[in-house]
């Protein structure tokens, strides 16, 4: 039997099984708890991983600046994990941060070695810009944060997709 994985932009719609999803890992302070309003407000950032149709994972790209970003509130439903899911989120995130011509992204998380299959590095937090801790007041653990920085600096491929209207004009 096959089975279909589709990695697409987060809709509206999502939203109900994106929190669903994120709940148990926010609540073993996993990654960050994110309320309804908090998706839906950064819904631009998500994208999401159906399996045979149904939500199995999301993940989110934050940009900073002009060259990184951050992968964030990344999860892989309990059901579905091994399954190749969260390597092509982060191959989503990572697809959507070449497009907006971003250069490097990275991620703060417990799983160094998810990442570290991914090309990923270890760097020390105070390479990273300050405001990226604006998110992280709000965790419990801030003072005492144990979660390790990962990096990727992305190849330079654009693939031109992004324009969504291209109009020509004649004089
Ligand atoms: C971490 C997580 C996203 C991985 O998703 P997944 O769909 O199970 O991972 P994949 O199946 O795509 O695995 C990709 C590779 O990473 C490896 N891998 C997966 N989880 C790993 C882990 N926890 N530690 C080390 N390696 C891991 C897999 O063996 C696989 O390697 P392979 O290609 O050589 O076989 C998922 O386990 C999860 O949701 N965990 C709980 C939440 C979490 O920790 N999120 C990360 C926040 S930054």
């Amino acid at each position: 039997m096959s089975h279909r994985i589709r990695i697409r932009m987060a809709e509206a719609d999502d939203v109900d099984a994106m929190h669903a999803l994120l709940l148990p890992y926010s609540e073993k302070k996993i990654v960050l708890p994110r309320s309804h309003d908090d998706l839906f407000e950064h819904l631009q950032e998500f994208v999401v991983a159906e399996y045979d149709g149904r939500l199995a994972g999301l993940a989110a790209l934050h940009v900073y600046q002009s060259n990184l970003a951050e992968i964030r509130s990344l999860v892989v439903s309990d059901s579905h994990q091994g399954m190749g899911i969260g390597r092509l989120l982060v191959d989503g995130c990572e697809r959507v941060a070449t497009e907006l011509g971003l250069e490097r992204v990275f991620a703060l998380t417990y799983v160094e070695n998810f990442f570290g299959q991914l090309d990923y590095a270890a760097v020390q937090k105070e390479t990273l810009p300050h405001k990226i801790w604006t998110v992280c007041i709000h965790c419990e653990k801030f003072s005492n944060c144990d979660e390790v920085a990962v990096e990727k600096v992305l190849p330079r491929s654009r693939s031109g997709h992004l324009p969504i209207i291209e109009v020509e004009q004649t004089e």
